[in-house]
């Protein structure tokens, strides 16, 4: 028998030790917020996401009345900049949370399992990693790759 031991590595900024880069990125998740349509859960998410052209795509969660149909702030944004930048690459993404009571959330948000798979699959696309940045109130978590969100991932096709 053998053991596997798999470890994400986090690093853990606050505002101001963050790059003007990494600020930039943060600030637009954060303001992606309220372009939010979350009548429903009232926990308003954004996202943004830096592509290798310097373009900057952001999204928010938008939910729907058939609640499946709904969809979170990553995937918006990154089926927005798959389809309007083929091919461009990922290079990192921001994403930032709102609850009911309008402030930010004092833990980082971090992505859903389905978002974080969507996300695998244009960081394989990129062949390089995506570096990943979760919005607290005070502390931005940073991690170096979305596959470190999702080991063990299905990446096959
Ligand atoms: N949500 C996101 O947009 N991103 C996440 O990472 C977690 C959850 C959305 C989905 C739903 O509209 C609301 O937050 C509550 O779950």
């Amino acid at each position: 028998m053998k053991n596997i031991e798999i470890v994400t590595p986090i690093e853990v900024k606050e505002y101001a030790e963050l790059t003007p880069q990494e600020a930039r990125l943060v600030e637009l998740a954060r303001q992606a917020t309220h372009r939010s349509y979350a009548p429903y859960s009232h926990f308003s998410v954004g996202a943004a996401i830096l592509l290798d052209n310097n373009e900057i795509i952001t999204g928010s969660n938008q939910e729907n009345a058939a609640f499946s149909s709904g969809t979170c702030a990553e995937r918006t944004a990154c089926f927005y900049a798959g389809a309007s930048y083929p091919d461009a690459k990922f290079k990192a993404i921001a994403v930032a949370a709102r609850d009911a009571s309008e402030d930010f959330v004092m833990r980082p948000v971090p992505p859903c399992g389905a978002c974080r798979q969507a996300l695998l699959q244009y960081e394989t696309l990129a062949d390089d990693n995506v570096k990943v940045l979760l919005v607290g109130r005070n502390e931005i978590y940073i991690l170096p790759s979305i596959k470190s969100l999702l080991p063990l991932s299905f990446t096959e096709f």
